[in-house]
């Protein structure tokens, strides 16, 4: 086969058919009751209760990620995404509380979020029957990225422009611009760079502005 049609194809199998499915798939979640943005599409994805999530605008979603919000029926949304998201291939959100995600936000295939644990302070009831266990949302502020198969648990915040690495388990919060890694993770190291803040494009005309401390806050 020459490379033109070769090329023709692939563009067709790789676009022209994701374009249709996933723009009728997110039609679909969105009459189920999902809150989606402008400029978001899905793959395939799984979610328990479609009302429960609620998707910003340009987020970007590899298949199989599976919103699980494991709570008594309530209204939502509790699975809350802000702008331009990215969730990788795999992703597991599993919440009975609530987890928020700010704008920027990457997150790598693969990784968990739990927002409790069983309880398990009796020997002698079940362990799937015991009903002590803590419940506490997650919080991830915005420009966070979060490395490949990453588990984030109960009540963890990970603060502003912060990296995880890859294959970390999460169980304290994470500071602005932190690095952190490890099985518990321990921090790691900072950000390199200047201490400012990500902010809006200034309109057109204005004067340059210098940052100040109070950029940082
Ligand atoms: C976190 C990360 C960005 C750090 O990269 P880096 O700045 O080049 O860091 P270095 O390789 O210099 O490592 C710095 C320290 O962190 C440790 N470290 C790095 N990655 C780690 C990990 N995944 N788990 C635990 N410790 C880790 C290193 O061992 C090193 O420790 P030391 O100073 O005691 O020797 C990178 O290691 C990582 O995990 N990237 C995620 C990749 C990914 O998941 N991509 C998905 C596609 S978006």
């Amino acid at each position: 086969m020459n490379s033109f049609f070769a090329r023709a194809i692939f563009r067709l199998r790789a676009h022209g058919r994701l374009y249709v499915t996933d723009a009728l798939r997110t039609a679909w979640w969105g009459a189920l009751g999902m809150h989606i943005g402008r400029g978001t599409t899905l793959p395939r994805i799984h979610a328990t209760w479609p009302h429960q999530v609620s998707l910003g605008h340009n987020c970007t979603l590899e298949h199989d990620v599976y919103f699980k919000f494991d709570g008594i029926y309530q209204l939502g949304p509790s699975l809350r995404f802000g702008d331009t998201v990215f969730i990788g291939a795999g992703c597991e959100f599993n919440i009975r509380v609530g987890i928020r995600v700010g704008s920027n936000a990457l997150i790598a295939s693969g990784c968990r979020f739990v927002d409790h644990d069983h309880g398990f302070s009796s020997r002698a009831i079940p362990m799937g029957q015991q009903t002590d266990g803590i419940e506490s949302p997650i919080v991830i502020e915005d420009d966070v990225w979060i490395g490949a198969n990453t588990v984030v648990l109960k009540g963890v915040t990970i603060r502003r422009g912060a990296v995880v690495a890859a294959g970390s388990v999460l169980t304290r919060s994470v500071g602005a611009y932190e690095i952190w890694g490890g099985v518990p993770a321990r921090k790691l190291k900072d950000r390199p760079g200047a201490v400012t803040a990500i902010r809006a494009p200034a309109p057109a005309g204005a004067e340059p502005r210098t940052a100040t401390p109070a950029d940082a806050r």
